[in-house]
């Protein structure tokens, strides 16, 4: 009797102390095991009297499930302590990149965006930015848009509620209210260029509601239309990089440039594909004439002293044109697929002397 007491005693210490799975088996063979001391004990009883084989095989049994019991809870305290040590050792920092290398790649319509700004930074024009968000006297009243004429709706504005005091915000429908804040807020002779965003409420295959332009301004004393023609020249001659290209210079209206012109460039669309050169359709790709009087006026610059010429460029739509791009809508469907086929690497950093793409 006093022996059992004794071996459960050593057993539930060793279980205590015990400090692996492992350990806690071998304890488990040799106390309560088919083999164990307790089941030997029992298997003894044969030779007692059946009064003392009755308490030995009570005492015996009580003694195995007390074991058994702490058996039980010493193995879910090690799993336990195992599985935190695991958690800890094994800790995943979420904010380390993930072991497949990012695949990313450069839009063309800001390549292009990149490669005119390197034909223009060379023949000395400066790049300006202005606001996404315009007023109504930055981005028509300036320009000489008269109040309620219908150029104001002709640009399919995208228009803020009126805030408290009526006044509408606008995104603005064009670049050209960045050459009313640089000439409001510098000194003529102007030389600069404006890449941006602009929105206008349209979408078909070459029309999307954000679309891209670069605006151009050049103000001195004695700017003509021949340098307009001329830088325009020497820009599509670069810009396309071969002699192949087709375009046409045709007048047009804009209320803040007299005589007004827009330029096409001719295209053809086989299928799916795009290519200028020959072909039988033209593109707009620029607007462009002679700063009207009155927006000089409105920032102040003596239309008496001073002239010159400006441009708006439709970027994405050169990038149509240059790499191919059936449908304009698909620039901007973030479709990787479609990057990956066009998009460029981020190391092509365009230039006038390694080459622009
Ligand atoms: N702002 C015009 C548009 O988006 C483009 C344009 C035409 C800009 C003539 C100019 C310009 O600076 O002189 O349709």
């Amino acid at each position: 009797m006093n022996k059992i007491e004794d071996q459960k005693k050593a057993a539930l210490q060793a279980v205590s102390n015990s400090s692996s799975i492992e350990e806690l088996e071998a304890l488990k063979i040799q106390y309560i095991g088919k083999e164990g001391i307790f089941k030997l004990i029992l298997r003894d009883l044969g030779g007692l009297p059946p009064e003392q084989k009755r308490e030995v095989g009570a005492t015996a049994n009580s003694a195995t499930q007390a074991v058994t019991n702490a058996i039980i809870l010493q193995k879910g305290a090690l799993e336990a302590e195992h599985l935190t040590k695991r958690l800890e050792r094994e800790r995943v920092d979420l904010s380390l990149p993930s072991a497949t290398r990012p695949k990313g790649g450069v839009h063309p319509t800001m390549q292009v965006m990149d490669e005119m700004i390197a034909i223009f930074a060379d023949m000395g024009f400066e790049v300006a930015e202005g606001p996404d968000i315009e007023d109504d006297f930055h981005n028509f009243t300036a320009l000489n848009f008269p109040e309620k004429h219908p150029a104001r709706e002709m640009h399919d504005t995208f228009f803020f509620h009126p805030n408290e005091g009526g006044v509408r915000k606008l995104l603005r429908t064009h670049t050209s209210p960045v050459q009313i804040r640089t000439m409001i807020s510098g000194k003529p002779p102007f030389r600069l260029i404006v890449p941006g965003r602009v929105f206008r409420n349209n979408s078909d295959q070459t029309h999307t509601p954000m679309f891209h332009q670069i605006e151009g301004l050049v103000i001195d004393k004695t700017i003509h239309m021949g340098h307009l023609k001329w830088v325009f020249d020497t820009f599509i001659a670069r810009f396309f990089e071969t002699d192949k290209v087709i375009t046409q210079f045709r007048p047009h209206h804009f209320p803040f440039t007299e005589p007004s012109a827009e330029m096409d460039v001719r295209y053809t669309r086989n299928g799916n594909e795009l290519k200028i050169g020959d072909g039988d359709k033209w593109m707009e790709i620029l607007g462009s004439g002679m700063v009207h009087p009155n927006v000089l006026t409105a920032c102040g610059i003596d239309p008496n002293e001073y002239q010159g010429f400006a441009f708006g460029m439709g970027v994405d739509r050169l990038a149509m044109l240059k790499y191919g791009v059936p449908d304009l809508r698909d620039m901007f469907a973030a479709d990787t697929r479609w990057l990956n086929h066009y998009g460029f690497s981020g190391f092509s950093a365009p230039n006038s002397v390694s080459g622009l793409s």
